[in-house]
């Protein structure tokens, strides 16, 4: 006999944590527009992940109408850190500035209208502690030796999305690679796109 809740999933959805009105409107949003965002329970995560590992300086790729901006901004407001993030499409990124503004956040946050790849060029000598990785998978291979070099040592990699077979070169990549230690979970992230997915924890060695 199985010791676990007969739906797992329908059980685990009651403990979504409630949202801001704002949080609210950019799920319907994002839903509306099919806009992939990351959802409550990454949200969190990357909350609590940042708040726990006092991560001051952030680094995000992928930006959209910013609503995981928002997690990443809130929990670094907290010691008066910032977010550098990165968008590659002009709208969207004018969109996630308004609304970061809307949040009270824009001055812990700065949005970037820049491709991903071609910005982090531009940023030697910059220092993250944690960055978090969420844009077109076939990039994420490219992303990994770009990213290495910007995050301190110790610093935390947050990829979303490896369960996509887009990202399998990454995965495979930063598996083998001993600058990195890696894990991958595979879970139910309720309100995700898809709901069940990969996602990689990395420390950076
Ligand atoms: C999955 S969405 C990001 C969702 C956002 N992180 C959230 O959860 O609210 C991916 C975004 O990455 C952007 N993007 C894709 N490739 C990019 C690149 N090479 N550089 C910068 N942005 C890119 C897309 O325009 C899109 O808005």
């Amino acid at each position: 006999m199985s010791h676990l809740v007969s739906n797992p999933e329908e059980y685990f959805c009651q403990f979504v944590s409630t949202r801001s009105n704002l949080l609210l409107e950019l799920e319907n949003t994002a839903k509306q527009e099919e806009i992939p965002i990351i959802g409550p329970v990454m949200g969190d995560l990357l909350y609590i992940l940042a708040r726990v590992s006092q991560a001051n300086r952030i680094l995000e790729l992928g930006t959209a109408i910013g609503y995981s901006t928002l997690f990443l901004g809130s929990a670094c407001a907290e010691s008066g850190g910032s977010v550098t993030t990165l968008e590659s499409n002009p709208g969207l990124a004018q969109r996630a500035r308004e609304n970061c503004i809307r949040a009270a956040l824009d001055s812990h946050i700065q949005v970037i209208n820049q491709d991903a790849l071609e910005a982090m060029d531009r940023m030697p000598g910059q220092e993250f502690d944690l960055a978090f990785l969420d844009i077109d998978k076939i990039y994420y291979g490219q992303v990994l030796d770009k990213v290495n070099p910007l995050l301190r040592k110790g610093g935390m990699l947050i990829v979303d999305n490896t369960g996509f077979k887009e990202a399998d070169g990454f995965n495979q990549k930063i598996n083998s690679d001993p600058e990195w230690m890696q894990i991958q979970l595979y879970s139910f992230l309720p309100l995700h796109s898809p709901q069940w997915d990969g996602l990689c924890l990395a420390m950076r060695n």
